[in-house]
């Protein structure tokens, strides 16, 4: 059941609200046609403000939104070719699930054959074929979602606005509906912009992923350039997990940099202009780290004891102290790893898997 996807473009978008609060800073922002877009972030940083400006339900305080190339400021959210499903359904609970879904084209005077027709298409693209007569109270949680997407679907929005629709299921049903929810917005080809703050939810079902911060977005990328290659120490730090130190840079070399710590000398990869003796913190996620005897060099080790060992099932997370410092490894939990680790260990990491930015890098980018 093909729809058509249409690109969003914010230029300068921006949302103060009355009382002064500035939610969403000047943004510009291309989600393209037929895009499984997400944006990421903390609670509060503005993510459902941006929805509603997209929507039409808030009008921007600055900026223009254009959908499919037509500037949208004057159009109500109702003349939109856009539909958003919320974390509380609210589906009606008198009506049949095929009614639930065909609500939508009632209004569009749309006769009852056809609705229903309709409504059994869009069941069978979200998988509830047969449950067309059944009342939602009748369905699992996973499949209510189903049948609000159909329901947003039915009237063939170029964009879904989805926002954290997942996030009062329970984590196995979680992860079902992930792989559901990209399977329907690849079978749609409709624009799907995805807000939530699990990153694990962006990261698996995105083209490409937002990171925001206090309003402004950090950067723009697939999944794999977001967490290889942060571009900021917040989304360095906000998406998986890090381990930092501490240092000052000692040598500038191409793409790399080699810094003084605590605990000797170390080198990682760099992403901006640094200079020596420059105040630096080195980023190193926890399962790029391994536990080992004969370091291949003296670099990049830091020597230190094993405080903690957390079964985490999948891996194990080591915790060793080093000065007044804490850094994690994972261990792929293959039967017994880390149980026979005690007392004083060398943790490890190559230069690749490191990366070296500037304190206060943020508040730089943004005074430029
Ligand atoms: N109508 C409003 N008036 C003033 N502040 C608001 C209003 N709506 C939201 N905010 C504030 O704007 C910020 C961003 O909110 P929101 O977009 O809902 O964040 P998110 O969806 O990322 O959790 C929050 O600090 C919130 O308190
Ligand atoms: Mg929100």
């Amino acid at each position: 059941m093909a729809m058509r996807g249409q690109d969003v473009v914010l230029s300068q978008v921006s949302m103060t609200f009355p009382n002064g609060f500035t939610a969403v800073q000047p943004m510009d922002l291309t989600i393209r046609a037929g895009e499984f877009f997400s944006i990421l972030g903390p609670s509060g940083c503005g993510k459902t403000t941006i929805l509603r400006m997209i929507s039409g339900f808030l009008d921007t305080s600055t900026g223009s939104v254009r959908i499919g190339g037509e500037e949208m400021t004057g159009i109500g959210p109702n003349k939109r070719p856009t539909a958003l499903i919320f974390q509380n359904l609210a589906l009606f609970p008198l009506m049949t699930v095929w009614e639930n879904v065909a609500f939508g084209l009632e209004a569009r005077g749309v006769a009852k054959d056809a609705r229903r027709r309709r409504a059994e298409e869009l069941l069978d693209l979200v998988a509830l074929k047969g449950q067309e007569d059944k009342k939602p109270t009748e369905l699992s949680g996973g499949q209510r979602q189903r049948v609000a997407v159909a329901r947003a679907l039915a009237v063939e929005p170029a964009v879904l606005l989805l926002d954290e629709p997942l996030s009062a299921l329970d984590l196995k049903l979680r992860q079902h509906m992930r792989a559901e929810l990209k399977a329907i917005q690849r079978k749609t080809g409709v624009t799907f912009i995805y807000i939530t703050h699990d990153q694990g939810e962006a990261l698996t079902m995105s083209d490409r992923v937002a990171v925001m911060n206090e309003g402004r977005l950090e950067q723009v990328g697939t999944g794999d350039e977001i967490y290889n290659a942060p571009a900021s120490p917040f989304v360095a730090t906000f998406v998986g997990e890090q381990n930092r130190v501490p240092g000052q840079v000692a040598e500038v070399e191409a793409g790399y940099a080699r810094i003084d710590t605590p605990f000797g000398p170390m080198r990682g990869r760099r992403t901006e202009a640094l200079s020596v003796g420059d105040q630096v913190t080195l980023f190193f996620r926890p399962e790029r780290a391994t536990i080992t005897d004969q370091p291949a060099d003296a670099m990049n080790v830091i020597d230190g004891t094993v405080a903690r060992r957390d079964l985490e099932g999948p891996f194990i997370n080591l915790f060793l102290k080093a000065d007044d410092r804490t850094f994690a490894v994972h261990l792929t939990n293959a039967g017994d790893a880390g149980r026979d680790l005690d007392g004083a260990q060398k943790i490890a990491f190559s230069c690749a898997d490191a990366l070296i930015m500037a304190d206060g890098a943020v508040a730089k980018e943004a005074a430029q």
